[in-house]
């Protein structure tokens, strides 16, 4: 297995709650390694352009509405299969579906407020991480 990288949002409903440090706790227990963060409050245009893949969904105006209304804490994660470990520390979008243990299993409110947000491949990992880090400010 590669040593991967990939681009990790701790969401608003979280940061809300505090939760923070219980979220990274849970990231760094499977494995993962936080090797850049930095807490933000997104523009509407950073969250529109974020999630641009998703601007022919129904749920888009909601969730762009969403990750505006508080502060979001991003983050790159490097380990060992980084994509998929961070999926599977996750869990499924729908917290109602995602296994037990997982963040969002654990701390998700519902499908939007589902309180991570992890890059789906390692192609998409790269432009997250460009989106929000230049490469001097991730140190492995
Ligand atoms: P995320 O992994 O950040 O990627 C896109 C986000 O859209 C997803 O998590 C959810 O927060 C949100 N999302 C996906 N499907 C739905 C849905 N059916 N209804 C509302 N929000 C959704």
């Amino acid at each position: 297995m590669a040593i991967e990288r990939t681009l990790s949002i701790i969401k608003p409903d979280a940061t809300r709650r505090n939760l923070t440090g219980k979220v990274n706790a849970m990231l760094e227990a499977g494995g993962l390694r936080i090797v850049a963060q930095k807490r933000l409050l997104l523009t509407r245009a950073q969250a529109e352009s974020f999630y641009a893949v998703h601007k022919e969904r129904p749920f888009f105006d909601d969730l762009c509405t969403f990750m505006t209304s508080g502060p979001v804490v991003v983050q790159v994660l490097e380990g060992e299969n980084a994509v998929a470990k961070n999926r599977e520390i996750m869990g499924a979008t729908d917290p109602s579906k995602a296994a037990e243990g997982t963040i969002r299993k654990t701390y998700a409110e519902s499908i939007e407020s589902n309180s991570a947000h992890g890059s789906d491949s390692l192609e998409n990992a790269a432009i997250e991480i460009a989106y929000f880090f230049s490469a001097t400010a991730i140190v492995g």
